[in-house]
């Protein structure tokens, strides 16, 4: 008897705990959505609208590569990528934007460079595994460099802070690919962002921790 009425205290703990846990949104997503608007320049637009959709190819890709390779550490990024992609998504409806994105599906995109580099990619990561996480290595070096560059260019909050977690995940995106890579006996060399900001963030820990300073800075 005691062990039943233990299991379904122990059930009912679980239950509340999925509850919780389904329906808090996170901290950073609903106080970007919550802070104050404020104007929007033509370049602050133009860099959600990219961002929105090179979110979506990196999540393309790393599903396409898992699919094809069968490897984990492609979904679980892709997982990730997702919410970056959300959380463009809040900052797109935050701002009565036109979303790029219109059809969800895996593959299509709205600008032809982003099309265009999703087929080009997924050619080359489908050549070999060690091809696969290098192109995964390349989305994120491009990632960092469009997201510090356009943090150099918002003086918007919200954008900010959004940027800056987007780009603390890439940075251990990157970390995690450029391993594969070396584990898979290949190198990889940075093309976007410059060769001492690559070695860096490779040759540093993992970043665990959540930005809400809008002014806060990783130093290269
Ligand atoms: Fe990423």
């Amino acid at each position: 008897m005691r062990s039943i009425a233990f299991k379904k205290i122990l059930l009912t703990i679980m239950v509340m705990l999925l509850a919780v846990s389904l329906f808090t949104p996170s901290a950073q997503a609903g106080d970007v959505m919550k802070m104050e608007k404020q104007e929007l320049s033509e370049n602050e637009i133009e860099g959600i609208l990219l961002m929105r959709e090179e979110e979506k190819l990196a999540r393309d890709i790393y599903l396409a590569l898992g699919d094809k390779w069968d490897l984990k550490t492609f979904f679980n990024i892709a997982k990730s990528e997702q919410k970056h992609m959300d959380e463009m998504g809040s900052l797109v409806t935050k701002y009565d934007l036109e979303d790029p994105v219109k059809d969800d599906t895996r593959g299509v995109f709205t600008s032809p460079e982003m099309k265009k580099l999703y087929e080009e990619l997924l050619a080359e990561g489908q050549k070999s595994r060690l091809d696969a996480f290098k192109v995964g290595t390349m989305i994120e070096d491009l990632d960092i460099a469009d997201l510090e560059k356009l943090l150099k260019e918002t003086d918007n909050d919200d954008i900010k802070i959004v940027y800056l977690n987007l780009v603390k995940g890439s940075r251990n995106h990157l970390r995690t690919f450029h391993r594969q890579v070396e584990k898979s006996g290949g190198t990889y060399r940075a093309q976007y962002i410059t060769e001492d900001m690559y070695n860096k963030i490779v040759g540093s820990a993992k970043e665990q921790y959540e930005i809400s300073d809008p002014d806060f800075k990783y130093e290269y």
